[in-house]
């Protein structure tokens, strides 16, 4: 599928609104994506797919606390659920959703309703046949997943990039706009909890296309079709802009009566990557999500898979990619996710992400100090290596890397008075200059690294650190 956007006619998005709450020491502790997005009364999600979760590299991230919502990539969609008339298979859905269910993340159904991914026999249908047919898959999907979805993208995609209807989904060509209407009325019927979506992608800011949707909102509402919520998929690109005032955007969507979601976004850029490219992409994640924060009615965040080993991009779009805040070998992107984690009011290791380079570690100007011994530590015990990554007056940024033994405890005492203000990929305490430091959920095996920021006046020692 090809996504053509207007370029040239977007606008930096200057996020109106400024919020800020200082972490305690024990929230920070545990400062994920989804703990921040929580504090704003919001979800962090990320897609999935059945193949990945074969991969526990993968998941270990997936459900480790960082997410508390995700979207099956595929395994809801037609050809997967109903792909010989009146014969359904779940077994995909149903694995993202014992996943999702194990791992505190609820889950947003998705697709009903979609030209794509349309098994050949619905597409051969006579229109006569289409709205029965249409409203059987929809009723038996949405009926299985009653109570394991808070949301259903009901109908995907129904729009062409200039506002009119897609003519060539089967739907439409049968039933005209009135499919649309049916569609909700169905999945209502089937599920009446869930909330219920129109969800599409160059709709994020204000243009033709978005207005189509407004317009089509308005007139469903004033029918009283059942439509809770519109989905803005936000499949970027730093090559075309960023889409035009999408807060407001969003807040007249919104002001209709409906919520708000960003429910696909990933930002794509030209590879190779580079740092300029890196401090672009950040600058649109973190207005996508000041724009979400700033709209009371959007409830939440969904990245279309977190990491670019298993993203969309690279075979959908040629020649792009690197669209995720995790690179292909699941190392956080600095960039990308540090402009999140601020967008979401959380405070991060760098004071200035978006301007920080490509490279994983910190490049401040201190160099790395003297560190404990690196050679292999006996099984069944463990070693930690303490090391500066950053300084500037007041402040420092810390590193252990830590090997050996699954279920680690890093300990040191300070002796020069430091406190530390902000642990990731551990829990900290500090009681005066003695710090013990566990690992996250998802870091308990080595080799693990966390990463800390501590003031210090006067002199920063290394201290000794033990790993037990
Ligand atoms: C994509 C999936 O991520 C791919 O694995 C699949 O091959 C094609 O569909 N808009 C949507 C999603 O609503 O369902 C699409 O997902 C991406 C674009």
């Amino acid at each position: 599928m090809r996504r053509t956007l207007f370029a040239g006619a977007a606008a930096l998005l200057a996020a109106a609104g400024t919020f800020t709450f200082v972490l305690t020491r024990a929230e920070a502790a545990t400062q994920t994506l989804q703990s921040l997005a929580a504090a704003n009364g919001r979800y962090f999600g990320s897609a999935t797919d059945n193949p990945e979760l074969t991969d526990t590299a993968y998941t270990a991230i997936l459900g480790g606390g960082e997410f508390g919502q995700t979207t099956p990539g595929n395994s809801m969609k037609w050809d997967t659920t109903e792909p010989t008339r009146n014969a359904f298979s779940f077994t995909k859905g149903d694995a993202v959703v014992t996943f999702a269910q194990a791992h505190n993340m609820k889950v947003r159904g998705h697709t009903l309703l979609w030209h794509n991914q349309l098994p050949g026999w619905v597409s051969q249908l006579p229109a006569t046949e289409v709205q029965a047919a249409m409203e059987n898959h929809i009723t038996a999907v949405a009926t299985h997943f009653r109570g394991k979805v808070f949301a259903w993208d009901v109908v995907n995609e129904p729009f062409n990039d200039d506002g009119t209807f897609r003519s060539t989904s089967p739907f439409y060509a049968a039933m005209g706009t009135d499919y649309i209407a049916a569609a909700f009325r169905t999945a209502r019927a089937a599920d009446p909890d869930a909330k219920l979506y129109i969800n599409d992608y160059n709709t994020d800011g204000l243009g033709a296309k978005a207005d189509a949707m407004y317009n089509l909102v308005k007139t469903l509402k004033s029918q009283g079709v059942p439509i809770d919520g519109v989905g803005f998929q936000a499949h970027l690109a730093i090559q075309y802009g960023f889409p035009s005032q999408m807060q407001q955007n969003l807040q007249r969507f919104a002001d209709l009566g409906v919520d708000v979601a960003i429910t696909e976004l990933d930002v794509r850029m030209v590879l190779p990557r580079d740092s300029t490219k890196d401090a672009t992409q950040a600058t649109y994640y973190s207005n996508v999500v000041k724009a979400c924060v700033a709209v009371t009615r959007c409830v939440g965040i969904t990245i279309w898979d977190y990491t670019d080993k298993y993203s969309w991009v690279p075979s959908t779009f040629s020649g792009q990619g690197a669209a995720l805040p995790w690179d292909e070998n699941l190392q956080q992107k600095p960039t990308a996710y540090n402009a999140i984690v601020t967008a979401l009011g959380g405070t991060v290791s760098s004071p200035s992400p978006s301007v920080s380079s490509a490279s994983p570690s910190p490049s401040r100007s201190v160099s790395p100090s003297p560190s404990a011994s690196s050679s292999p530590p006996p099984a069944g015990s463990c070693t930690a290596t303490y090391k500066i990554v950053g300084s500037w007056p007041g402040g420092f940024q810390g590193e252990v890397n830590v090997t050996g033994k699954t279920g680690w405890t890093v300990t040191w005492t300070f002796a020069n008075g430091q406190t530390i203000s902000q642990l990731w990929g551990g829990t900290v305490t500090q009681s005066g200059a003695s710090v013990t430091v566990k690992p996250a959920s998802w870091n308990a095996t080595p080799p693990a690294t966390f990463g800390f920021l501590a003031s210090w006046n006067g002199t920063n020692a290394i201290p000794a650190v033990s790993c037990s």
